[in-house]
């Protein structure tokens, strides 16, 4: 059965304009009145589909509900100029009728809008056809409901809201098309989020390396670090002992109150940690001590052409050093940020080799060049044991089984955690356009604001983060790069990087400026996204754009508890 046996009448079609959040344009949403007769058994939630006849036989246009309110004809023009006992005397009479159940004086006024799809005697297709007041307006049942919304098959993320259907999505198309999760503090964004990387963990063969600056993520997702290849990584030593170590990490780590209970069993899987080799200290170069990259070398043989004491005859072999960079570098899809490393080094001696053809004298400044930059890249970085950023990039593009597959990387700094994001993503992104392969990698960045602010800074090092997040997100998809971000505020975030992610997971979001950049960036009604203010804890309406859900409906679902599901994890 596709329908629900009531249905109701459409009475009234209303268009709703209002100007973009940036103020510069507007935009209309459609918004339809449907009576449904009123019954205590009247099963209507937000989210519910419905189905109207169209100017086209044989075509439905599907309609989302966002809010729906009983009336009572007895009601509709009793306000405050009718005498007070009178008032009364109808209220209580409507009283008892809403109590006694269905009468003709009672229906439910549903407000809806067409989400974008039709329904045909050949199934659903997109598109937009204008429906014929009056006619009819049927519920879709839950069967179809499922069918339309969920994708067959795929990784369950939680209760649909008011349906008790298992909400399933393609997880690996979300990932493919980067997901963002918007909601004010509290709300579970964290929660959420060590959800979403189990699963990804489960059903999918991602890696997951998570920036995570609250130091959260090693207690949220304790039991993954020990049920999968993991390191925790840290810019703080832990003791060498594990039991000391096992004490700092309780120290240096918020565990939630609800785990309260099996605080101790927590310390155990750390120790556990510590024991099994799975912390790592993360060694950081002094601030200012940067490696040079290939936008460095591209500048310094530029310099060395304009300067006016090199010598005329040296001038032209820089300009074809300066070109076989260029081509070089655009043969091998290598970026300016991109550190330098010894691949260049071919390059630097056959532009020596010309040089001598050319027959330069051996103390010429081309072969003092060329050579200082060949010692540069020959020198080891002061050669130690130490973690550092090269060594996580290369553990994290490991393709083999054994390799680790989920990183947390704690950088309570912010500058320091900005800067390590920044030069983590380079060294991935260089190394993976020359060693192309199709694992793919989530990076989860949580309280996003800070690493993609609005306004970037160069002091505080937001500038860095902010255009190697931006290139992530755009790029990062050819690469098999993905990435999960999440943030109390759209409005401090680099709205550049909006239009990047396919996937929403939205809960209260109180600033109306964040809800309409939200229903303007997907076409989604205003009156539905302000039904996300009467979301709770755990409760989101995701919205995906060719991502997540075989089509584009907006969905309130009810996620998992990720501490019961850690909790069931350590058991
Ligand atoms: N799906 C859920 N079911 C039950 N409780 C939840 C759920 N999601 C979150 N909570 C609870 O709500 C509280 C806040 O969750 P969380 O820390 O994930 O919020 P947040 O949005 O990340 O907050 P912040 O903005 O402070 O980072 C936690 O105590 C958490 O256990
Ligand atoms: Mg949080």
């Amino acid at each position: 059965m596709e329908f629900e046996s009531v249905s109701g009448r459409l009475r009234e079609v209303r268009v709703v304009t209002r100007p973009t959040a940036d103020g510069r344009s507007s935009v209309s949403f459609r918004n339809f009145v449907i009576e449904i007769p009123y019954s205590r058994d009247l099963k209507l939630n937000i989210g519910t589909l419905l189905a109207v006849d169209t100017m086209e036989e044989g075509t439905s246009l599907i309609l989302e509900v966002a809010d729906f309110i009983p009336v009572h004809y007895g009601m509709l023009n009793l306000d405050g100029t009718i005498p007070k006992e009178i008032r009364d005397q109808v209220m209580e009479g409507v009283e008892s009728s809403w109590k006694a159940g269905e009468s003709k004086e009672m229906w439910v006024d549903v407000f809806a809008y067409p989400i974008g799809y039709l329904m045909t005697s050949s199934g659903f297709k997109k598109g937009y056809v204008p429906p014929l007041p009056g006619t009819s307006v049927r519920i879709l049942s839950k069967e179809a409901f499922r069918k339309f919304v969920c994708y067959e098959g795929g990784v369950e993320i939680g209760k649909v809201l008011g349906q008790d259907i298992p909400l399933t999505i393609n997880l690996n198309k979300a990932l493919v098309y980067h997901m963002g999760i918007f909601a004010f503090t509290g709300s579970g964004k964290s929660n959420l989020t060590a959800s979403l990387i189990r699963r990804v963990l489960r059903y999918t063969d991602a890696k997951v390396i998570i920036a995570d600056i609250s130091m959260e993520y090693a207690v949220l997702l304790i039991d993954q670090i020990l049920e999968h290849n993991s390191l925790l990584i840290s810019t703080e030593r832990y003791p060498q002992n594990p039991s000391d170590a096992r004490r700092k990490f309780l120290r240096s780590h918020v565990v939630p109150e609800e785990l309260d209970d099996i605080r101790e069993k927590i310390g155990d899987a750390a120790e556990s940690i510590f024991r099994g080799q799975k912390a790592r200290y993360l060694y950081m170069p002094p601030e200012g001590s940067v490696e040079l990259t290939y936008g460095d070398l591209v500048e310094l043989v530029k310099s060395q052409i304009d300067d006016k004491y090199t010598a005329f005859a040296q001038k032209p072999l820089f300009s074809l050093l300066l070109k076989r960079l260029d081509q070089f570098m655009r043969e091998n899809k290598i970026s300016k940020e991109s550190v330098l490393d010894d691949t260049v080094i071919p390059l630097l001696e056959e532009a020596s080799e010309r040089a001598r053809e050319a027959g330069l004298r051996e103390n010429s400044s081309i072969f003092t060049f060329i050579s200082s930059v060949k010692s540069y890249i020959s020198t080891e970085s002061p050669e130690s044991n130490e973690y550092d950023v090269e060594k996580l990039a290369i553990d994290i593009l490991d393709r083999d089984p054994s390799s680790s597959r989920l990183f947390i990387v704690e950088l309570p700094n912010l500058d320091e955690a900005r800067e390590l994001l920044a030069s983590l993503i380079e060294h991935v992104m260089s190394r993976r356009k020359r060693a192309f392969s199709n694992l793919p990698i989530l990076f989860v960045l949580d309280e996003a604001q800070e690493f993609i602010p609005f306004d970037t800074r160069q002091r505080d090092r937001s500038e860095l983060s902010s255009s190697a997040v931006e290139k992530l997100l755009r790029h990062g998809r050819k690469y098999h790069l993905h990435t999960l971000i999440s943030t109390q505020r759209l409005a401090y975030l680099n709205t550049n990087v909006l239009q990047q992610l396919h996937t929403y997971f939205i809960s209260t979001l109180p600033r109306p400026y964040d809800r309409q950049l939200v229903s303007e960036t997907f076409g989604v009604s205003d009156a539905l996204l302000d039904r996300t203010l009467d979301l709770e804890v755990g409760q989101w309406l995701l919205v995906s754009f060719k991502a997540s859900l075989p089509h584009d409906v907006p969905v309130f679902f009810s996620a998992p508890n990720n501490l019961d599901e850690l909790r069931r994890g350590l058991q």
